[in-house]
């Protein structure tokens, strides 16, 4: 008796504790819903159709639709919905979490008025959340199309998008002006010029 109310009380702090971390939006619409709905845009009925030279290369896999749909809904690279001009994908993976991903998130979703899974009246951005990106040394970040925009404030997400409205394409990497991933803080090993050849060789040699 002691012992199951104590499991009770244990799986219920868990529990607690897992819903406090998780503060993600509900995920649905263009391509942020793990499961297949059906959609106007996307059900059994959906007209398909290989152009030519797609044809003349593709395999045709005879395998069950459940199979695809399990590929699909598993990536989000696969775009199940219609999506914006500008498709902004934000990583809310832990380490950009701690790095205050969901001001990002914020700033992204006041600046359009859309939430996860939504997309502007104009059809210019769509705004889905997604897994590791693989830019966690430059979090928090998020991608836009093809392009990465990295160690973000929701100063620079605000300018982001005031820029693509424009019209212009904003240039992609850290916007806390280092270059690539080297290290935030500065260097910590490699910092002086390496010995010239020979270094270290015996002097008879
Ligand atoms: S956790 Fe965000 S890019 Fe890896």
């Amino acid at each position: 008796m002691f012992l199951s109310s104590t499991i009770r009380s244990v799986v219920h702090q868990t529990a607690r504790h897992v819903r406090n971390l998780h503060q993600s939006t509900v995920r649905a619409g263009a391509g942020g819903i793990f499961v297949h709905r059906d959609t106007p845009e996307n059900n059994p009925d959906t007209p398909f159709e290989f152009t030519a030279d797609n044809l003349k290369v593709a395999e045709v896999l005879e395998v069950p639709p459940m199979r695809v749909y399990e590929v699909a809904t598993f990536y989000t690279m696969f775009l199940r919905q219609p999506v914006g001009k500008y498709h902004i994908q934000i990583c809310t993976t832990t380490p950009c979490m701690l790095c205050n991903s969901n001001s990002i998130l914020e700033a992204i979703q006041n600046k359009l008025g859309i939430k996860v899974g939504g997309m502007t009246a104009d059809k210019m951005f769509s705004l889905i959340e997604v897994e590791c990106l693989g830019a966690c040394v430059n979090a928090p970040m998020v991608q836009i199309n093809d392009n990465y925009y990295e160690d973000l404030t929701p100063k620079d997400m605000d300018k982001i998008i005031d820029e693509l409205k424009a019209g212009k394409i904003p240039p992609p990497g850290p916007r806390n002006g280092r270059f690539s991933c080297e290290p935030a803080g500065g260097l910590t090993s490699l910092t002086e010029p390496p010995p010239g050849p020979g270094f270290g060789v015996r002097a008879d040699l």
